[in-house]
């Protein structure tokens, strides 16, 4: 069994919930009785596409870092994006204990925990996103009911607030469409990088995505990032792996780099939904 088929099987009750209209969590071993063969279908072809925007609080401060570091705008190009809705993560407002950030009248207002804060002279700083590029095996179109369905069946259905947020992210990405590329990273990465504009960072960034690779794939993704780097300036931010963690936590470390000036290093922990920063750099 794959790790990830039990949160699977939950977003196909959730989806089975939002499509039907039926309670999945009334008598779940009805459910999965009367619907097993949907429910298979889903976990067999359905890969796990939660789109959490809490992670933009603790991407916000490496992306400033990186453009601050250059002086550029940026062009992103997130791995793995689902919607794409971290691809807009400037449309959104942040709330820190040092400083806020963003467009305050935004649908999407992140203030999460800080276990150190992040420096005010860092959250003074501005960012112009040029480029928004995302790779992913089966992007989700939210301008469709069905991609919105999909998206909220991975938000378990008794996280009100994070539902509430999910729906209004939906609304800022209809909005500022992000460009989505459908295909496998490892495989698109190098043409998509092959056609960088000088005039601007490219950053390549992912969360959550990286960890359903198998090693020797993620291990061809980092050559390719490498490869990348000799030819031009690159700018990498990056929750890591479970095999790749230094110390036992629970959430991710956010590993950032700017190639071939500075190697990737931890500048971050986080909750595995951004629901605590702990800025480190
Ligand atoms: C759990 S979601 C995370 C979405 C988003 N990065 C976030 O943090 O909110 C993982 C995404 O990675 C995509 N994915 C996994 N492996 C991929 C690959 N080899 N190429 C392209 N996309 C991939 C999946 O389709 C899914 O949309």
């Amino acid at each position: 069994m794959r790790w990830d088929t039990p949160i699977r099987l939950l977003g196909g009750l959730h989806y089975l919930a939002l499509t039907d209209g039926i309670d999945p969590w009334a008598s779940p071993h009805d459910t999965l009785v009367e619907q097993r063969e949907r429910l298979s279908r889903f976990v067999r072809e359905q890969d796990v596409q939660t789109n959490e925007v809490g992670r933009c609080f603790g991407l916000l401060p490496a992306f400033l870092g990186l453009a601050h570091a250059t002086g550029e705008s940026l062009d992103l190009v997130e791995l793995g994006p689902s919607a794409g809705l971290n691809l807009v993560f400037d449309h959104y407002g942040y709330r820190y204990a040092n400083g806020e950030w963003g467009d305050p009248s935004s649908g999407v207002s992140l203030a999460h925990e800080e276990r150190a804060p992040v420096p005010a002279e860092l959250l003074a700083r501005r960012v112009t996103v040029r480029r928004r590029r995302g790779i992913d095996l089966n992007p989700i179109d939210v301008s469709t009911a069905d991609g919105v369905r999909t998206l909220t069946s991975f938000v378990w259905a008794d996280q009100q607030a994070r539902l509430e947020q999910l729906a209004r992210a939906i609304a800022v990405a209809r909005a500022h469409p992000p460009e989505l590329i459908q295909g496998d990273y490892v495989e698109l990465l190098p043409q998509v990088l092959a056609d960088r504009d000088e005039g601007a960072l490219t950053v390549v960034f992912q969360t959550a995505s990286t960890q359903y690779l198998r090693r020797e794939r993620y291990a061809d993704l980092r050559a390719v990032l490498a490869d990348a780097a000799r030819e031009a300036p690159l700018g990498w931010i990056s929750t890591q792996r479970h095999d790749e963690e230094a110390g036992e936590f629970h959430g991710y470390a956010l590993e950032v780099a700017l190639w071939p000036e500075r190697e990737a290093r931890v500048v971050a922990r986080m909750g595995y939904h951004g629901e605590w920063l702990d800025y480190l750099a």
